[in-house]
This record gives C-alpha cells, sequence and structure tokens, in this order.
C-alpha cells in the first residue's frame, strides 16, 4: 500500500426529510448566502423547504449558477457576498452548484485576479468561507470532497482546484431530491461515479485489499441497480443507494493508498470546455478506448476487474480483458450513454484542437505511471472516433 493522508471533515445528513436539518447546522448568527442553479430548485420546492428551514436566519439568495458553473457568473457572486458582508454559503444543487460555491468560498477573501485560484488549482487558497450543501444530483462527490471545477466563459477554460479548505461542513443528502431528475441526468450520474471509482481502482496493484474490495463492491452494486434506476427515478431504495455511492466513490476512502489515474478525467474536462459534452458523456466516449490503448501497463488490475466484477472467469487473458471492456462499454449503452466519440461529430481535427488544450494547460504527462504522453491521449482519442 502506498503512504497516505486521509481526511474528511464532511459531516452527512442521510435521507428523506431531512432538508429541514440545515437550520441546525448553521450558526443562528451567520449572513448565509444560498447558492443555486437555474429553474429546477425553485420549480422542484426544494428552495421554498430551504427557505422555511432558514426562517430564523439571515440570508441572501443567488440563482444562476450553470451547468459546468462558469467563473464569470461566480465572480457576481462573490460581489454579492463581499458587499452584503456573507460569512456563510449553503449551496442547494448538484455538482455544479457545490463546486461553483467552494470557488466562491475561496475567491471571496483572495486579492488579485481569482482565475489564479484554478491556473494554480487551488494551491494558493489561504481562507475559504464555510460552506453547507443540500445535494440534488447524485453524481460528482462534491458534497463530501475537496474539489471544484471551474470554467472560463471567455477563454473556453475548464480547470480543477483542490483545497482541504472547501471541504463542505455539511451535506444534506435527501434520495428523494433526485426523484424529479431525467432519465439522461440520473444515467450521468451512474457513469460518472462508475469513472471516478475506476480512476482509482484500474491502475496496479498496490496490495490495498480492502479498498479494492470497496471499489469493486461500489462497481458490482452500480451495475446492478444502473439500468433499473434510469426507468424506476421515484424508488428510494435505488436513490438512496445511488446517492451514498455516488458520495463513496469520490470522498477519498477508496483512493487512500492506491495509485490514482485521472487521464479521462482531464481529457473528458477539454472535451467538455471545447464541445460542451455533459461531463459524465465526455468520460464514457474516451473510456474503452483508454483502456485499450493502455492495457498493458493496467493488464493486472483490467484482469481482476474482468473476474470479480464482470464474473468473466473463461479465455485467455486478452479475451478476458477485451470481454470486461466489451461488458463495460455495453452497460454505458444501456443507460443511453454512447461508448465511443462517434455521437458527437467530432473529426481528426478536432482531436488536434483538443490536443492543443491539453498542452496549453500542461496536462502532458497524465496517469498513474505519468506516461500519457499528448502521443498517448492523441491514440485514446482518435481510437475512440
Ligand atoms: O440549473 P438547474 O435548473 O438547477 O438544472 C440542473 C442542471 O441543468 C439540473 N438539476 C439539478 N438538480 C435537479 C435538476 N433537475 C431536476 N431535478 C433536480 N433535483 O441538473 C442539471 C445538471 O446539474 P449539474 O450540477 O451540472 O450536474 P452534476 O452533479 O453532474 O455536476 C457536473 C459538474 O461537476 C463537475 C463536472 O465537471 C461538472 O462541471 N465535477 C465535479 C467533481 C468534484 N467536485 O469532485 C468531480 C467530477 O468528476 C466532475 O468533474
Ligand atoms: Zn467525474
Amino acid at each position: 500500500m502506498l503512504n497516505f493522508e486521509f481526511y474528511n471533515p464532511t459531516k452527512i445528513i442521510f435521507g428523506k426529510g431531512t432538508v429541514p436539518q440545515i437550520a441546525n447546522n448553521i450558526p443562528k448568527t451567520a449572513k448565509i448566502l444560498v447558492l443555486y442553479g437555474g429553474s429546477s430548485a425553485e420549480k422542484t420546492g426544494t428552495l421554498k423547504e430551504v427557505r422555511t428551514a432558514l426562517t430564523d436566519h439571515q440570508f441572501e439568495e443567488f440563482g444562476g449558477i450553470e451547468a459546468n458553473p462558469t467563473f464569470e457568473t461566480l465572480m457576481r457572486a462573490v460581489d454579492v457576498v463581499r458587499s452584503n458582508n456573507i460569512d456563510y454559503l449553503l449551496a442547494v444543487g448538484g455538482g455544479s452548484v457545490v463546486d461553483g460555491t467552494k470557488f466562491v468560498a475561496a475567491a471571496a477573501d483572495f486579492e488579485g485576479d481569482a482565475w489564479d485560484i484554478l491556473k494554480t488549482h487551488g494551491q494558493n487558497i489561504t481562507s475559504a468561507l464555510p460552506i453547507g450543501v443540500v445535494l440534488t444530483v447524485p453524481a460528482t462527490g462534491s458534497e463530501m470532497n475537496s474539489f471544484s471545477v471551474i470554467t472560463k466563459a471567455s477563454t473556453s477554460e475548464k480547470l480543477g482546484l483542490s483545497s482541504p479548505l472547501v471541504f463542505p461542513k455539511f451535506s444534506v443528502l435527501d434520495p428523494t431530491k433526485a426523484y424529479t431528475l431525467s432519465e439522461k441526468q440520473i444515467a450521468n450520474g451512474v457513469a460518472d461515479s462508475f469513472v471516478h471509482i475506476l480512476e482509482q481502482y484500474l491502475t496496479y496493484p498496490s496490495e490495498a485489499l480492502a479498498q479494492d474490495r470497496f471499489s469493486e463492491g461500489l462497481l458490482v452494486s452500480l451495475i446492478d441497480i444502473g439500468p433499473r434506476i434510469v426507468k424506476d427515478r421515484e424508488n428510494y431504495d435505488l436513490q438512496s443507494n445511488l446517492m451514498w455511492i455516488a458520495t463513496l466513490a469520490l470522498n477519498g476512502l477508496i483512493g487512500a493508498g492506491v495509485p490514482q489515474d485521472w487521464s479521462t478525467h482531464m481529457i473528458g474536462h477539454e472535451l467538455t470546455a471545447r464541445y460542451h459534452i455533459d461531463h459524465a458523456r465526455t468520460l464514457v466516449s474516451i473510456l474503452p478506448a483508454v483502456l485499450r490503448v493502455r492495457k498493458e501497463s493496467k493488464r493486472l488490475k483490467l484482469l481482476q476487474f474482468a473476474e470479480r466484477v464482470w464474473g468473466i472467469h473463461e479465455g485467455t487473458d486478452d479475451e478476458r480483458i477485451e470481454a470486461a471492456i466489451e461488458k463495460t462499454a455495453a452497460f454505458f449503452e444501456a443507460l443511453g450513454i454512447p461508448a465511443s466519440l462517434r455521437s458527437y461529430e467530432i473529426d481528426e481535427a478536432g482531436v488536434d484542437a483538443i490536443i492543443t488544450q491539453l498542452e496549453q494547460h500542461n496536462m502532458v504527462a497524465l496517469g498513474e505511471k505519468q506516461d500519457v504522453t499528448l502521443d498517448v491521449s492523441r491514440k485514446i482519442l482518435v481510437e475512440s472516433l
């Protein structure tokens, strides 16, 4: 097992009817800014529940945070924070609102150009406002981690930050809040969580026995519930499992002491920035190619994945690996997500553009062994066409 530090201070409040508990978890003296996305939080009634819960608190509101939240919009929220002396942020929404709120928390006291926070991937953050979360999309794990991904609309750049200062203080996870998501959004959540687990599991063996079994348990559970939940979205058992699995997939637990890849995500962010493809869909579109192109360096874990996750015991090593990749692609296709770039009308010139973006963002040595050079990324993208 590799050396590691594990730190996760986020309190999770899980279950049906838990939104009112935000009131007991935010100091009565706080000046709160409630941040949300487009129209869903209002339409579904979640915002109303939040307002009711905060009757005895002082709060302002900031709506309009987009999917793939933009720096430009978030800087307007920073102005609201500064001009109203806000000292607590409450995110009501999915990964985009939670990520956006983390950025606002860090930018509020930041002196200088706040885009530098992203340029340094959060390393220059020295303070952040406290954050609470009411989660409405099971997908990213942002509700219990220290990551945030922000897009600068003016330059089409999508960059991530990581800082222990932006862990939410608490997150309310009420699975019934996800009932109103569309089939596509739920499928995206299943796929994003699945790939989060693979980025931490499908690398090379490190004798991390419990982490491997945790990951395999989460993957097998997603394979079990994925096809059912897209058709049965108001099923509490399915939604509660998806919500907790998505959180566990990226809260640091399964990634402790193991090598991590993240090349699929880094290439995926460039695809979203340029072509506005949903985050989860970018991942699925290139994942089979990532696994085929990098088969040799991932060989032992691919064989373990084939056996323990997909129950494939027959055939040569190469046949079992190929069967596991095919089953993985078929799982995503059954959720309605294309497992290649073919449906997005991207050609070889489009691949060149993505490679240029990766180079601009210094994404030139990705993966668990830092051997995913621009040439390897190009191979992956071309193989996905
Ligand atoms: O804007 P509104 O009207 O609220 O609509 C949203 C949005 O259009 C809608 N929605 C949210 N809750 C709903 C609902 N619709 C009906 N019922 C509800 N209860 O859903 C749409 C998508 O929401 P979004 O927050 O964008 O989805 P998701 O949670 O998948 O977040 C994606 C973002 O998270 C980043 C991605 O890059 C992307 O920007 N990620 C963050 C990570 C992290 N912080 O650890 C890791 C991930 O790998 C990912 O990169
Ligand atoms: Zn993701």
